[in-house]
């Protein structure tokens, strides 16, 4: 294979404590959902904070599919105009690159009456099935038929036709719904979501829509009511900070014994990570929009489960079970939000590490002195755990598939360098 063809690769050298400050990109996955949004009205949506990571970019790429405008005004800087979209079916091949792909549907299907696409792509983290997104447009009056691998959802009478209901989520889907809040933002009437997710990014999404002229109350909580309108107009917003990415600087800084400032970090929306990283024995000084995360004794094992928000995101999950490798004591965790999210396991013991899982559960012992190995990114959160683990270990680690770390962390390894890490991407 040759470099032309293959994903790039980190080459880590391991030892250095991590030192200085980091700045928190935009959070992925609302970025993602406020791009989805645009397509609910023909005015300007201009996202500000989005982050340079390939998810963007794809998704980019199908919004532009559909007849969307999408383009960057200066870094960061995002203008989208859905005013001439013209094609309400969804590229297989753009839609299968990730999972927030499939939340174009309820935009879709609200304003113009029908909306088609194969299954969404994204992490191998689970069976992530889309049921409840389907339920609930079909509460609101679609009829959904599959035609082949693509699922076909049309209003009843077309654009403009949903109508309000009362949507039980089965599960409270993150992207179900933020899928079904688009869909009742323009359907006729009241739409009570019945368990809802709570986290931040769908409460963000939920700010963004009532910015709109959208009528939804309830943010943040599982009962959300969305009395629907007939039109919506042009926003701005700014991306949260991203908090998995504040979460993985953090337990980097634990990690490696260091000591960092992380700035504009979403300090409000991490209480479950720092409660756990302080029972490490981790040190952790908090401001409003700062932390600063050192450790200079040893860490302490700790057991967690990994929920849906408040509870900690299973998207810290891996790099935790990393920490979890260098801390005094036998530590147990849990996934419960994802039923395959294990994968970094194996490429955690190829460095050495001490880990068995059964099921979606995981025994970590500590600590163990990791060594460099060959290891792959296999999903962006795996990736993250071996990234973590590389920074620590003895010798080289050579960690390839990195192109999934570049969907969710924004020039990570130069964010990095800059904090002393030795990471080389090649
Ligand atoms: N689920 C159902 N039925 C559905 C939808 C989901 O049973 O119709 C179940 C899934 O099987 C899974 C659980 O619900 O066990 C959680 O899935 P959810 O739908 O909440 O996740 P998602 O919307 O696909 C988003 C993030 C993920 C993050 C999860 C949980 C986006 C684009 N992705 O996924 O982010 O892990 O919520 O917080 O918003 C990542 O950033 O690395 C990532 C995977």
């Amino acid at each position: 294979m040759t470099n032309r063809t293959r994903s790039p690769r980190y080459i880590v050298q391991g030892g250095a404590p991590l030192r200085g400050s980091v700045r928190v990109a935009g959070a992925k996955n609302h970025a993602l959902a406020a791009m989805c949004a645009a397509l609910l009205t023909d005015e300007d949506i201009v996202l500000t904070n989005v982050p340079e990571i390939t998810d963007v970019d794809s998704l980019s790429e199908l919004l532009t599919s559909l007849g969307a405008i999408v383009e960057f005004l200066s870094p960061g800087r995002l203008r989208i105009n859905a005013g001439n979209v013209t094609t309400f079916e969804a590229p297989t091949e753009l839609i299968s690159e990730n999972r927030a792909s499939f939340q174009v549907m309820g935009p879709l299907l609200s304003r113009h009456g029908y909306a088609s696409s194969a299954p969404p792509g994204g992490d191998v983290i689970g069976q992530r099935p889309i049921d409840v997104h389907l339920s609930g447009f079909e509460l609101m009056g679609a009829t959904v038929s599959r035609n082949g691998e693509r699922f076909v959802a049309r209003a009843p009478g077309g654009p403009g036709s949903l109508h309000g209901g009362r949507v039980f989520m089965d599960y409270p889907s993150v992207s179900g719904t933020q899928n079904v809040m688009m869909a009742a933002a323009l359907a006729r009437g009241r739409t009570t979501i019945v368990n809802a997710a709570t986290e931040p990014e769908v409460q963000e999404l939920a700010h963004l829509l009532n910015a709109m002229g959208a009528r939804i109350e309830g943010i943040g909580s599982q009962l959300v009511e969305v009395e629907g309108v007939r039109h919506l107009h042009g926003a701005t917003a700014r991306v949260m900070p991203d908090r998995i990415e504040a979460g993985t600087f953090a337990i980097a800084a634990a990690m490696t014994g260091g000591d960092v400032e992380i700035l504009e970090a979403p300090v409000p929306v991490l209480d479950a990570l720092l409660a756990k990283l302080r029972v490490a024995g981790v040190q952790i000084e908090q401001g409003e929009t700062t932390l600063r995360i050192s450790r200079n004794g040893d860490l302490r094992a700790v057991s967690f489960q990994a929920l849906p928000y408040p509870g900690l995101a299973t998207d810290l999950h891996a790099p935790m079970a990393a920490l979890l490798t260098q801390a005094n004591g036998v530590s147990i965790i849990h996934e419960r939000v994802f039923d395959n999210r294990m994968l970094y396991v194996g490429e955690l013991r190829k460095m050495g590490a001490e880990i068995v899982s059964t099921g979606s559960s995981a025994i970590v012992s500590g600590p163990t002195e990791l060594h460099g190995a060959s290891v792959r990114a296999l999903d962006v959160r795996a990736g993250a755990a071996v990234l973590l683990a590389a920074l620590v270990a003895q010798g080289t680690t050579v960690i390839d598939d990195i192109s999934h770390m570049d969907r969710g962390y924004e020039h990570l390894h130069e964010r990095l360098q800059a904090l002393g890490a030795q990471v080389e991407r090649t």
